[in-house]
């Protein structure tokens, strides 16, 4: 193969300088399928419609480590899996115990998911074997942490994890110190379910980069926590919120179909809305929809979702621009009583199924991620001292 220097760059060899690598396939996937101009999405062959009617957190999590669905013995022995596993190493406790009572979830999530690294055992060798104990521990923790440094930093007693009982189920004691009932229980599995995984976002593209080095799935999962933090990406389901506590603060009579226009006036985006990928409604906003209609009525926050209505219909109308994932995420959320500024902390606990099934599909046949940037900068040119410049 020729070698090219950047004075004779072929740009034709290059043609793919898309902002944002904009339609670019980087990677092969069984993961999952998105139909942006349908709106569908795939998880390992099923439709996520299929999934949030049928299945559990628990039985995605094994569908996309293992491509197939689990038999209820393996169904089983994955549950009891990830139950024996909930509990912090103590340095990790003590760690979210002494941080900063007003740290950002996100930022002690990604630290205490980097310490957790160092707790994990070698296990003789075995790559495969040993990333799937990686990902089944980082699943059953990631929720204790989030509850653990919640329950902290409001100077309440840190609830151990239960020996029993689901993801969701547990997550949601956890926080509140009550068992939850069963239609909190349900919102909250249903919400794990729509997160687990979603293509070639932002944080999965991450986890691949750092996989494709041959580093390690703690790594992965730490570099796509601080990817997903971004507003941009799962950050957004906080901004929606405090978007809407925004409006609340204006009284009963906030206008949001004006307040969506203004900021649309000076040039802001909105979040909880845009897709790369979707250019239609996201499948996943729809269920999100519905439960946030349901919940908002239950729990007498009908303002909130008439707000959010507001929203998206002048979003629609203004910009043909309709809503993504984190859009009602954020008030479903809000309903069952979780504080905004956990929300993105849910979504990582959800998706760290997809990140680190990814993960293993990366390792199973890795290439390093290598892009190249062209280079615009001038070249050789002539040394100033320092003196004349
Ligand atoms: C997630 O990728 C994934 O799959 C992510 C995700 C997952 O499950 O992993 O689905 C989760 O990250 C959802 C997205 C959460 N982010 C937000 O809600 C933030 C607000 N949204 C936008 O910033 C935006 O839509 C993005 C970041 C989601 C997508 O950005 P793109 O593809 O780079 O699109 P763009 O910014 O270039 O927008 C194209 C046009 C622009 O208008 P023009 O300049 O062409 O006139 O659409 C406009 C944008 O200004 N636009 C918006 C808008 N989103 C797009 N205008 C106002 N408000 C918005 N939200």
């Amino acid at each position: 193969m020729a070698h090219h220097n950047l004075d004779n760059i072929d740009t034709s060899e290059y043609p793919h300088i898309n902002r944002g690598l904009d339609g670019i396939v980087a990677f092969s996937t069984t993961k999952s399928s998105i139909d942006g101009q349908q709106g569908e999405l795939i998880y390992s062959g099923y439709n996520i419609d299929t999934l949030a009617e049928y299945s559990s957190f628990e039985e995605v999590c094994f569908l996309l480590w293992n491509d197939r669905l689990p038999t209820e013995s393996e169904l089983k022995d994955l549950k009891k899996e990830l139950i024996g596993q909930r509990n912090l190493p103590k340095p990790v406790l003590d760690y979210i115990k002494n941080t900063n009572k007003n740290a950002e979830p996100m930022a002690v999530l990604r630290t205490a998911v980097s310490m957790l690294a160092d707790f994990e055992d070698g296990r003789d060798g075995n790559k495969a074997e040993e990333n799937r104990a990686h990902a089944i521990s980082m699943t059953a923790q990631i929720p204790t942490i989030i509850a653990a440094f919640d329950r902290s930093r409001k100077g309440k007693e840190i609830v151990a994890p239960l020996t029993e009982g689901s993801t969701a189920y547990n997550f949601l004691y956890m926080l509140n110190g009550e068992k939850p009932g069963e239609a909190a229980e349900k919102t909250m599995d249903l919400c794990l379910i729509l997160h687990a995984e979603h293509g070639m976002n932002a944080s999965t593209f991450t986890a691949r980069t750092i996989c494709a080095t041959e580093s390690d799935m703690f790594s992965a999962v730490t570099g796509a926590i601080g990817a997903l933090k971004g507003p941009l990406h799962g950050g957004a389901n906080t901004a929606v919120m405090n978007t809407l506590l925004e409006l609340e603060k204006q009284g009963e009579n906030a206008d949001a179909v004006a307040f969506t226009k203004e900021k649309l006036a000076k040039k802001e985006k909105i979040m909880g809305f845009g897709h790369r990928v979707y250019k239609t409604f996201d499948p996943r906003a729809r269920h999100l929809r519905k439960m946030s209609q349901k919940l908002s009525e239950e729990t007498g926050h009908e303002k909130l979702y008439e707000w959010s209505e507001d929203m998206l219909k002048t979003m629609k109308e203004e910009k043909n621009i309709d809503p993504n994932v984190d859009f009602f995420s954020a008030t479903v959320y809000y309903s069952i009583g979780i504080q905004p500024d956990l929300y993105t902390c849910i979504f990582a606990m959800s998706r760290v199924s997809g990140w680190s099934a990814h993960y293993m599909e990366q390792a199973d046949n890795n290439r390093l991620v290598r892009p190249r940037a062209l280079y615009i900068g001038e070249k050789n040119l002539d040394w100033t001292p320092i003196e004349k410049r």
